[in-house]
């Protein structure tokens, strides 16, 4: 090959593998390699004697040339790498650390964690039943007749498919908890204390009060002389302990069909502390769950005798308590899972 040629060659050989040199031995070896003395270069310097006179000069300076250029490659890449080994490890120990987005419970969770840990205590045990429901359990066991609105079937979502089980009725999705009372009854003899977490299903328009699902957490205890006052007693107690020692509680009548009697519990508003305000409507209580003593069709129905049993149930709506408790304005921001929201609790 034409000597100039292959000074050309050897230069473009040369620069990468310099370049990319990763430690001093790798240095000396390529020194060796390009310009020691039994390199290819220094075969060149010596046959440049032989070499026509014309081409000497020429051969001599680019040999030359070549020869200076790798050895200051060779030095600038030798500083460099031991600059860099006097830097230490390519680690800055003085960076904070990476943080790991933290998961968390939903509100909701908390709020059904908090009211189920203190019926525990009590003795209430925590069962759960299905969200796809048969009529049956949600309306007809517990004592809703067939032309009681509730019925209708604006107010509870069907689901469309063949039941399993037609002598059960239809399926839908449960408007509460109280299914779970009877499924309970059905295989199990008192003395019961039950408390019942879950989803429900409602077809309401959603507005800052109402969702199409929402949870409940149910209550049912059964022996043989339970009360009316050992429903008061353990209400009284619950709700003392979710929204504090002084919380003022009042029982007014009302109705269901598978309580009698029946009741709503209020507590003295949260906001206002009874005095009135918006956040109960000037009324100064504020409506926290429904109750009752079960009534004798719902015994009937599940095989016990009505003269030998008596129990309480009640029900209450998750969602409703945990936004009075944390003053939370619109129920739609539970199910939006904006984080700006979720990450306050
Ligand atoms: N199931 C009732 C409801 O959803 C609440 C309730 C439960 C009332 C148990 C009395 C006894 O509104």
């Amino acid at each position: 090959m034409d000597p100039v040629q292959e000074l050309e060659q050897l230069l473009s050989e040369a620069v990468p593998s310099v370049e990319q040199a990763r430690s001093p031995d790798e240095l000396e070896r390529l020194r060796v390699k390009f310009v020691g003395r039994k390199s290819r270069l220094a075969d060149i310097m010596k046959s440049i004697p032989q070499l026509a006179p014309e081409e000497r000069a020429e051969v001599g300076r680019r040999a030359n040339h070549l020869k200076r250029s790798i050895e200051s490659q060779l030095a600038a890449r030798r500083e460099a790498l031991s600059s860099a080994a006097k830097a230490g490890p390519l680690i800055d120990v003085s960076l904070p650390g990476r943080a790991f987005p933290r998961g968390r419970l939903h509100p909701v969770t908390h709020t059904i964690d908090a009211i189920l840990s203190i019926f525990v205590p009590m003795g209430f045990e925590i069962v759960e039943g299905p969200e796809v429901e048969y009529e049956y359990y949600n309306f007809d066991a517990l004592n809703i007749p067939h032309d009681h609105p509730s019925r209708e079937s604006f107010d509870t979502f069907f689901v469309d498919l063949p039941s399993p089980e037609p002598k059960k009725g239809r399926l839908l999705l449960r408007s509460h908890t109280s299914p779970v009372q009877i499924r309970v009854m059905e295989r199990r003899k008192p003395p019961l204390r039950l408390v019942v977490p879950g989803k429900v299903y409602r077809p309401d328009p959603l507005d800052p009060s109402h969702s199409f699902m929402f949870h409940q957490v149910e209550g049912l205890m059964v022996d043989d002389r339970t009360s009316f006052a050992d429903l008061k007693g353990v209400i009284e107690h619950f709700l003392k302990a979710l929204f504090g020692a002084k919380t003022k509680t009042r029982f007014r009548p009302h109705y269901f069909p598978f309580t009698e009697p029946s009741a709503e519990v209020d507590i003295a508003c949260t906001s206002c502390g009874g005095r009135g305000c918006s956040t109960c409507g000037k009324k100064g209580w504020l409506e926290i769950m429904g109750c009752g003593m079960v009534h004798p069709n719902v015994f009937r129905a599940v095989g016990y005798d009505p003269q030998r049993v008596q129990g309480f149930a009640f029900g209450m709506g998750v969602e409703r308590i945990a936004m009075l408790k944390h003053g939370i304005t619109d129920i739609r921001l539970f199910f939006e899972n904006d984080l700006r929201f979720l990450e306050q609790f």
